[in-house]
Formats: C-alpha cells, sequence, structure tokens
C-alpha cells in the first residue's frame, strides 16, 4: 500500500527523456496494468497502440504540427491547445517530447465510458511506470485531433479504425530531468457530509 501511495505522490509529467527505449518487460508490466483498469459494465473496449518505431513518430510529430498549424486561436479557446496551436506554427514542434515510446489509447465511438475507461487505464499506466521509474506525460494531441481526417487516415494504417475515438495517449521513456515537486493543491476541494 505504501508503495501505491508512494507512486500516487510521486509521479510527475516528464518533458525530456534520455534516447532509450523503455526494456520491454517493463513496457509489458505498464500495459498489464492498463488493461487490468476497471471499465464501466467491464467492457473492456479500451486499447492501446504501442509506437516505437522512430519514423513513424516522426511522421505523427510532422501530421500534429501541419494539423495544428492549420488552426486559428479563438477567443476562450483552452490554454493548453492554444499553446499547441502557437507552437506548431513556429515549427519544430514536438509533442511528446522526443520520448521513445508512445501509446495512443482508444475506445469505441460513442460509448458513454469511453472516456472515463480510458483515463482510468491512462492512470493506472502512470502510476506503474512511476514505480518502476519510467517517465510519462499524458498526451492530449491526438485527442484534440481524433477527428482529423489526416491523422486518422496515418493511424488507421497501424490498426486504428474509424470506429474507435482516441481518448488519450502517453509518453514514455527514462525521465532525463530533475525529480519535480508536485503544484500546491488547490484549497476547498474536499467535504465531508457526516
Ligand atoms: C487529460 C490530461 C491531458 C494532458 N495533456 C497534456 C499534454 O498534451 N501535454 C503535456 O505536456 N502535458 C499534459 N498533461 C499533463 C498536465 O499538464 C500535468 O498533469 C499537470 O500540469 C500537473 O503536473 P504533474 O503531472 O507533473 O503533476 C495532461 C494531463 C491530463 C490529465
Amino acid at each position: 500500500m505504501e508503495q501505491t501511495i508512494q507512486a500516487i505522490l510521486s509521479r510527475r509529467s516528464i518533458r525530456k527523456y534520455k534516447a532509450i527505449q523503455v526494456s520491454e518487460e517493463e513496457l509489458g508490466t505498464m500495459l498489464e496494468a492498463g488493461l487490468y483498469a476497471p471499465s464501466g459494465g467491464n467492457c473492456q473496449y479500451t486499447r492501446f497502440t504501442v509506437i516505437q518505431k522512430p519514423e513513424v513518430l516522426a511522421e505523427l510529430k510532422r501530421i500534429v504540427e501541419q494539423e495544428f498549424s492549420r488552426m486559428e486561436v479563438t477567443e476562450g479557446m483552452y490554454r493548453s491547445k492554444v499553446h499547441a496551436i502557437q507552437a506548431a506554427k513556429k515549427g519544430g514542434y514536438d509533442f511528446i517530447y522526443n520520448a521513445p515510446t508512445l501509446i495512443v489509447v482508444t475506445n469505441k465511438k460513442g460509448h458513454g465510458n469511453a472516456m472515463a475507461d480510458s483515463a482510468a487505464a491512462i492512470e493506472n499506466i502512470l502510476l506503474a511506470a512511476t514505480s518502476m521509474n519510467i517517465g510519462t506525460c499524458w498526451i492530449n494531441q491526438l485527442t484534440w485531433l481524433s477527428d482529423d481526417p489526416v491523422l486518422r487516415g496515418y493511424l488507421k494504417e497501424f490498426g486504428i479504425e474509424e470506429g474507435e475515438v482516441i481518448c488519450g495517449s502517453i509518453a514514455a521513456g527514462y525521465s532525463d530531468q530533475p525529480q519535480a515537486k508536485a503544484q500546491p493543491r488547490k484549497e476547498g476541494r474536499v467535504q465531508f457530509v457526516k
């Protein structure tokens, strides 16, 4: 139990990775943690596509940069999306911070629990990785492009079908940055009714 709490408290988003691939054994454990996440009605629709081929990661980066650079920033737009558009327009946008592994998490389109089930699986993977000293970062760009025909056309080559929605993705690798402290927690988010 202590180890679980330790992983929850020490997990941080990693945005700088060593140029070393995650070991197959550790990756297998991370994926098993994802597969064993709870799912509404035990549907188990969540799927994981692990991308490690450098050419494919490079092409994904190119597509993400291209598609985001075509977007315009609008008023009230979610801040992280604004950053993505601005970085893409600037060029050289690496949305996965040079991580050697990207896990794309998909679910059944139209399934009411698609995002909830996928998020549970993603967090399981992040925590499993933390417990093995593997760095990860939850990556949203592919989710924002889930309906983008260029991205979907490319991902189809790797078995991600039209009937699936991209709920999230995970950059993974060995961290090349110092262990950071968690941001302070905002007050007033817990209440008791006794
Ligand atoms: C749904 C979701 C989407 C996220 N998308 C991104 C992302 O696209 N890129 C990124 O660098 N971090 C992303 N993050 C990581 C958050 O920025 C990070 O969790 C937050 O700043 C707190 O930092 P910590 O994870 O180190 O505790 C995402 C986190 C969540 C939960």
